[in-house]
């Protein structure tokens, strides 16, 4: 049943018949040009759009003094959706952070809407932005705290750090802005079908959310707004939230009463649709000589932007749960800058959380003078180390074992610049990996037909991940049917219940919900009087009663254990080569090694974790958003300038699996890949260029210039 197949959906994508949400063909189209705020606090004093409304083709020139004023702004609580910006698009004159839109420029031809939009002429009064974490602490509001998620605290932990048996180090990570950037852009089509009906072609990661969130801000039944996309060109995060310009393709659709589409531009991307924010962490780490660790705080600060509320939640994604001490204290403190809204990107908390933690601890290996595979080891735990809960099903320690045996550790030579090959200094650095495992709701219909094919329904996401093929693989192994018999639909806000595809629960849960239809299935085959264990006779026994098709359903919701706790794991080994007189880092041998549950399909599951293992290079070595510290603007804003890693920063990547199916997390035993292959890569990598060097680099990313 682990079957490494290759996707069902790939002859599609190939062969450019995969239409993605941008490419549907809707009839009497007009496109749509968002156009961007050149400041990043003050206000609108005057929009003059006279010659952008007499040129060529243009059809609507929509601005704060016209835009249609909606009802309350949407509360994504109330809606099943998610909004992070909360400031309704053209709402007002206020400007909260640079390439907040303006304007919405609709024209004949995308061309003239955007040329249109160059002839716009704003003026603004100008206030000065705060732009750093260090200027925030002079903003309007003051720190806001949240929850009992964000701060915890257990055991003494100030005599655990001031006891002078103990080795104790204390440091300063710092992580910088990142954008996501998927190749496909965000894009939205709006189609007014009736006054009050709706259908929008959106590339979300939530059709679900998509159609809550519209359907509440233009005061619509929520049945009466479809959302399609069946194909997303990556997200990680991005597409998770109801951003501003999907409200904005619909108001434009409804001005210009006609179909709208609204695609942001990479430049657009950079403000529009969420980031990672930066992040400086302070660590203090405590332990005995014999390497156990005795007292961990982790104090993390982050931006967030006046226009919504996000924690990078670095401390609750890594310290929580990574390592035991008899004191631990982790909290998060947010401040307020005049920057685009961040928001969820790629194990948002749990990816720089680990960068800190898993640097910190390298720097306590070599404090204690013991391997750094040694102290992991010291250190791993049966328990949740802040519930006191065993987990689940823990195979840290194979993956480490394991992954340091394929890796050849036993040979490393502990000393700093030790390793050489040639002129290039060679370093090895590991850390560990880990995510949580997360689930929701779903609900799932399986129609079975008389000519014994079955077409199985569930409102999840595939965003280039694998799922079409996952999926369909757990539902072709739950019925009993060969995969090219099963076809499963997602994307679309028509079909049953699906949850967000975030927080990499999607085979898991869409999974779980599958296993609960075809249960339903199989008492309803047994009641027609079919053998449930012989799908070879499924269709004859549908013909025996003159049934066309029969139709099952399963619900799956996650109900929080109290017993266990449940999370996925893994190691990474990193090798860095540095010419030692123009130190530019390259990566050139990876192994790691995953304990996620069950691996559903090596192929598809594998390359998660490689692309999170190569996006986590990116971030260890070329990932940083610039923002120009006079305007707020964000300077890197294509991929020319803001550099992720292309083929030829990759070598050597391998990747091995351990662990069993985790039943008791939910009835596929999957506790899902998407997200765990980034965490702890960038500090295997930080650790690696230490130990090639002797240089400590505690501030992302690790450009040349920083080791000269
Ligand atoms: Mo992912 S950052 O959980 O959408």
């Amino acid at each position: 049943m682990s079957q490494p197949i290759s996707r069902v959906d790939g002859p599609l994508k190939v062969t450019g018949a995969a239409t993605y949400p941008a490419e549907f063909s809707v009839p009497n189209l007009a496109q749509a040009f968002a156009v961007m705020s050149a400041i990043a606090r003050g206000k609108i004093t005057a929009i003059d759009s006279t010659a952008a409304e007499k040129a060529a083709g243009v059809l609507a020139v929509i601005t704060h003094l016209n835009a249609p004023k909606l009802p309350e702004p949407p509360n994504a609580q109330k809606t099943q959706g998610i909004r992070i910006e909360q400031r309704i698009p053209l709402v007002d004159d206020v400007i909260s952070y640079g390439g907040q839109y303006v304007a919405v420029v609709v024209a004949e031809t995308s061309e003239q809407a955007r040329y249109a939009a160059s002839l716009l002429r704003i003026s603004y009064a100008l206030q000065k932005p705060a732009l750093r974490m260090e200027d925030a602490l002079k903003a309007d509001k003051p720190p806001q705290q949240e929850g009992q998620r964000l701060q915890k605290t257990k055991g003494d932990l100030n005599t655990a750090l001031q006891n002078p048996e103990f080795v104790r180090i204390e440091q300063t990570y710092s992580t910088p802005t990142e954008t996501h950037n998927p190749m496909e852009c965000s894009a939205t089509i709006a189609v007014w079908d009736t006054p009050d009906r709706l259908t929008i072609y959106d590339a979300t990661q939530y059709v679900k959310g998509v159609q809550g969130i519209v359907s509440h801000a233009f005061g619509l039944p929520r049945d009466n707004v479809r959302v399609i996309c069946p194909f997303v060109g990556g997200a990680f995060g991005c597409k998770g939230p109801v951003w501003p310009h999907t409200i904005l393709a619909v108001m434009a659709a409804k001005v210009v009463n006609r179909p709208v589409r609204l695609e942001l531009t990479r430049h657009a991307m950079f403000s529009g649709t969420g980031h990672r924010t930066p992040t400086t962490q302070k660590i203090t780490l405590a332990a005995s000589r014999d390497g156990k660790l005795r007292g961990i705080r982790h104090h993390s600060e982050m931006v967030t932007s006046p226009v919504g509320w996000w924690v990078e939640s670095c401390g609750a994604g890594s310290t929580n749960v990574l390592y035991d001490a008899p004191a631990i204290s982790f909290d998060h403190e947010v401040r307020q800058v005049n920057i685009a809204q961040p928001s969820f990107m790629r194990a948002p908390g749990e990816c720089p959380g680990t960068f800190a933690l898993e640097c910190a601890m390298d720097e306590l290996a070599y404090a204690l003078k013991l391997d750094p595979l040694q102290l992991r080891l010291v250190n791993d735990s049966p328990n949740h180390p802040m519930k006191g809960i065993p987990w689940s099903a823990k195979h840290l320690r194979e993956c480490y074992e394991s992954g340091a045996k394929e890796f050849g550790w036993s040979r490393r030579n502990e000393e700093p610049r030790s390793m050489k090959d040639g002129d290039l200094l060679v370093g090895w650095g590991m850390a560990t990996a880990t995510y949580p495992a997360h689930a929701g709701r779903a609900d799932v219909k399986i129609q079975l037909n008389a000519d014994g094919t079955a077409l199985v329904k569930c409102a999840a996401h595939d965003l280039g991940t694998g799922q079409y093929t996952v999926l369909t693989q757990i539902s072709a192994d739950a019925i009993g049917l060969p995969v090219e018999k099963v076809k499963f639909v997602l994307g679309d806000s028509d079909l049953p219940f699906g949850p967000v595809a975030g927080g990499s629960q999607t085979t898991g849960t869409v999974g779980s919900g599958i296993a609960r239809a075809a249960e339903d299935l199989k008492k309803k085959l047994s009641d027609l009087g079919a053998d449930p264990a012989r799908p070879d006779s499924f269709g004859q026994a549908l013909n025996r009663v003159g049934m066309r098709m029969l139709e099952a359903e399963g619900k799956f919701e996650f109900k929080e254990d109290e017993k266990l706790a449940f999370q996925s794991w893994g190691a990474h080994f990193c090798e860095v080569r540095i010419d030692a007189d123009l130190p530019m880092v390259r990566v050139t041998r990876w192994v790691s090694v995953m304990n996620c549950g069950r691996v559903v399909n090596p192929k598809t599951g594998g390359s998660q974790i490689l692309g999170g293992i190569v996006m986590g290079i990116g971030m260890a070595l070329e990932e940083e958003t610039h923002y120009d510290p006079a305007t707020g603007l964000p300077v890197t804003r294509n991929l020319a300038d803001y550099h992720v890693p292309v083929h030829a920063d990759i070598n050597s990547i391998q990747l091995h699996f351990v662990g069993e199916p985790d039943y008791a997390f939910n009835p596929v035993g999957a506790r899902g890949m998407g997200e765990i292959g980034i965490t702890g890569a960038a500090a295997a990598v930080a650790n690696a260029v230490f130990h090639a060097t002797g240089r400590r680099v505690r501030d992302l990313p690790i450009t040349p210039d920083k080791l000269i």
